[in-house]
């Protein structure tokens, strides 16, 4: 567990877990990282916060590519699910959304099919300390819950899952798939004909922006693409 960010004079971040923290500006004891300014044994000032749930699943340990969170702040807000939601997510992966839903109190079940997937996502569940199911099964032979209020799908090919998903799911209750391309969207929304009504394709850009004296501008760079999200209401 990371458990305090330590930021520099430079605006270099590091997390922390315990320990003397060494750096070029020399080196904190553990006794004295505290939230605050601190100073290193050289007189270097440091800014210590402690660290909080985003700071911890941002540390997590990656396998497969990794849902982004402006997208995951999507999914939470245009499904309106929350505390005691009945949830299943698809594939693991390593474990981010399942996270973030379990982490406003949804009831989460998550599937997995690669069994070392599968075990990264488990330690980092645990690391997070978060009370999430987690089965190392193929979705594609079925869903064993019922009574859903929301399935969510980042897998290669969702439209597998369609006819499992309309007999877990209530009644308008939400199909969410998180897909790379446009290609994948296609298919997607092709197969869920006649069984979900297609309540919205979108895809989220953030754009950080550099704030000092006046120099007020967009940052150089920026994450072009994630992926498109398909939201669809079970008929
Ligand atoms: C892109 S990753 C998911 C990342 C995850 N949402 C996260 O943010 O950490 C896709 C995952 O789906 C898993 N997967 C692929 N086909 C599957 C299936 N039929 N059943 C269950 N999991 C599957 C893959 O092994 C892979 O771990």
């Amino acid at each position: 567990m990371i458990t305090k960010i330590i930021i520099d004079r430079k605006g270099n971040l590091s997390n922390y877990k315990k320990g003397d923290f060494h750096s070029m500006f020399g080196v904190i004891r553990e006794k004295e990282i505290k939230p605050g300014i601190v100073k290193s044994d050289i007189g270097k000032e440091f800014l210590v916060f402690d660290a909080n749930f985003s700071d911890n699943i941002h540390g997590i340990k990656r396998g497969p590519a990794i849902a982004h969170i402006k997208d995951i702040g999507l999914i939470i807000t245009e499904t309106g699910i929350g505390v005691k939601s009945k949830v299943v997510d698809v594939g693991s992966g390593s474990g981010k959304i399942a996270a973030h839903l379990a982490r406003i109190g949804c009831d989460v079940t998550t599937y997995e099919i690669n069994p070392e997937f599968y075990k990264i996502a488990k330690e980092n569940l645990e690391n997070l300390k978060l009370k999430v199911e987690i089965k190392n099964q193929d979705i594609y032979e079925g869903i064993e819950e019922k009574d859903l209020d929301i399935i969510t799908l980042d897998l290669l090919e969702p439209w597998k899952v369609i006819d499992h998903a309309q007999k877990s799911l209530k009644s308008g209750a939400f199909l969410v798939a998180y897909l790379p391309t446009i290609t994948q969207v296609m298919e997607f929304v092709k197969n869920l004909e006649n069984k979900f009504y297609l309540w919205k394709v979108s895809e989220l850009l953030e754009r950080e922006w550099h704030i000092e004296g006046l120099k007020v501008r967009p940052k150089n760079q920026m994450l072009g693409h994630t992926a498109f999200l398909v939201f669809a209401r079970k008929i």
